[in-house]
C-alpha cells in the first residue's frame, strides 16, 4: 500500500465481534512485586472504561503493556485482534501532561501532524494533501482552530491537551488510552475534552481507557470501571464498583460510596479518591470530606472542579 492510499479517508471498517482490547489471565510484575494479575477484561468497540485506583495501582502500566512498552508477566494483551505490540496504528494514546519545555519550537499543528505520520517520511504530494486535510480536520474538532498555529510553549494546559487529544484521534485509531487526560483542566475544559473523546467513541466505534482519580467529570459517560488497587481489581458498571461495599473489600477498610445530586463522594480511602468530587478539591488537599463540611453541607459538592491531585 502507498502512502497515499493509506492516508486516503477509509470508512469506518470496525468488526463488532472482535473486542477492541483483550487481556486474558494478564499478570503484571516488576521484580517479585505483582501489580495485577489473572486479570481477564474484554472492551468492545465504542465502549468507554474508567481505570481507577490509588497512585501505583498500576494503571499507567496497564496502558503501558497495551501499548506494547511493558511485557506480561503471564496472561496475554492484544489490540483490534492482534497481539500488542509497539508503534500500533490502532492504538490513540494521550499520555499524562507533560510541561512543554520552552525552547522547544513545536506548534500545535505539527504535535498534531506526528499522530499522522511520525513514523514514517517521503509523502508524495497527494499523501501531503490528504496529511494535510486530516491534521485540519483533527485540530477543527477539538476547536483548536484559534490557537494551533502558535508554539506549545505558549499555550495554557487546557490548549495544550486539545492538541494532545487531536493528536492521539487523527490516525482513526481503534482504542484511545487516556492517562489522566483532565488533570489540570478547569471545568470547561474538563468538559470539552471528555465530550470529544465521548463524541469519537459514539461516531467512530473508538474504544476508550480513561485513567483518571476524578470519575465524576466522566460518570454519565462511563459504561464500565476497572478499579485496581493493590493488586485486586474489580470491573462492572459505575453502580457495581462504586459501592461502600466493593471499594471497602478492595481497600480492606471502611469505605463510604456516596451519591450527591448524581455525584460520588468516596470517603476513606486514604488517598486522592477522597477529594473527588469535591467541589473544595483545590483547595482542601489532604483534607477529609468531613473537614471540608460535606457531611454537613451536601450542598457544597453540587459542581465538579479540577483536584489537580497527583503523586
Ligand atoms: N519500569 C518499571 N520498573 C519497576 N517498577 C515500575 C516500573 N514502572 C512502574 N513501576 C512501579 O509500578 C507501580 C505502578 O506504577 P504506575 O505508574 O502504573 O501506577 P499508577 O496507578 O499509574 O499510579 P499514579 O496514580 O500515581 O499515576 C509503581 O509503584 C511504580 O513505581
Ligand atoms: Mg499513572
Amino acid at each position: 500500500m502507498t502512502a497515499e492510499t493509506e492516508l486516503a479517508e477509509q470508512p469506518s471498517t470496525t468488526d463488532t465481534a472482535t473486542p477492541a482490547v483483550r487481556l486474558d489471565a494478564a499478570r503484571l510484575s516488576f521484580g517479585d512485586r505483582t501489580l495485577w494479575q489473572d486479570l481477564d477484561l474484554e472492551v468492545a468497540p465504542g465502549e468507554f472504561v474508567a481505570v481507577l485506583g490509588p497512585n501505583g495501582s498500576g494503571k499507567t502500566s496497564l496502558l503501558k503493556v497495551l501499548l506494547g512498552q511493558l511485557g506480561l508477566g503471564s496472561g496475554t494483551a492484544s489490540i483490534a485482534g492482534s497481539p500488542a505490540r509497539a508503534g500500533n496504528p490502532d492504538i490513540g494514546y494521550v499520555p499524562q501532561q507533560k510541561t512543554i519545555d520552552a525552547g522547544v519550537q513545536l506548534r500545535g499543528v505539527d504535535l498534531v501532524g506526528l499522530g499522522v505520520d511520525g513514523h514514517r517520511w517521503g509523502l508524495g504530494l497527494r499523501g501531503r494533501a490528504a496529511r494535510k486535510r486530516k491534521v485540519a480536520a483533527a485540530i477543527a474538532d477539538v476547536g483548536a482552530e484559534k490557537f494551533a498555529y502558535a508554539p506549545l510553549e505558549s499555550m495554557s494546559g487546557g490548549e495544550q491537551q486539545r492538541l494532545r487529544v487531536a493528536q492521539a484521534l487523527v490516525g482513526d485509531p481503534k482504542v484511545l488510552l487516556c492517562d489522566e487526560p483532565l488533570l489540570s483542566l478547569d471545568l470547561a475544559n474538563q468538559r470539552l475534552v471528555s465530550e470529544l473523546i465521548d463524541r469519537r467513541r459514539r461516531t467512530h466505534d473508538t474504544a476508550v481507557l480513561f485513567v483518571t482519580h476524578e470519575i465524576n467529570p466522566i460518570l454519565p459517560l462511563v459504561d464500565r470501571v476497572l478499579y485496581l488497587v493493590d493488586g485486586k481489581f474489580r470491573i462492572g458498571t459505575p453502580d457495581e464498583v462504586m459501592t461502600s461495599a466493593v471499594l471497602s473489600q478492595l481497600y480492606q477498610t471502611e469505605v463510604d460510596v456516596l451519591r450527591v445530586r448524581g455525584r460520588l463522594v468516596v470517603v476513606g480511602t486514604g488517598d486522592t479518591m477522597d477529594v473527588l468530587g469535591t467541589a473544595g478539591a483545590q483547595h482542601c488537599h489532604g483534607a477529609t470530606v468531613s473537614e471540608i463540611g460535606l457531611s454537613d453541607a451536601p450542598l457544597s459538592v453540587a459542581e465538579p472542579q479540577s483536584s489537580g491531585v497527583r503523586s
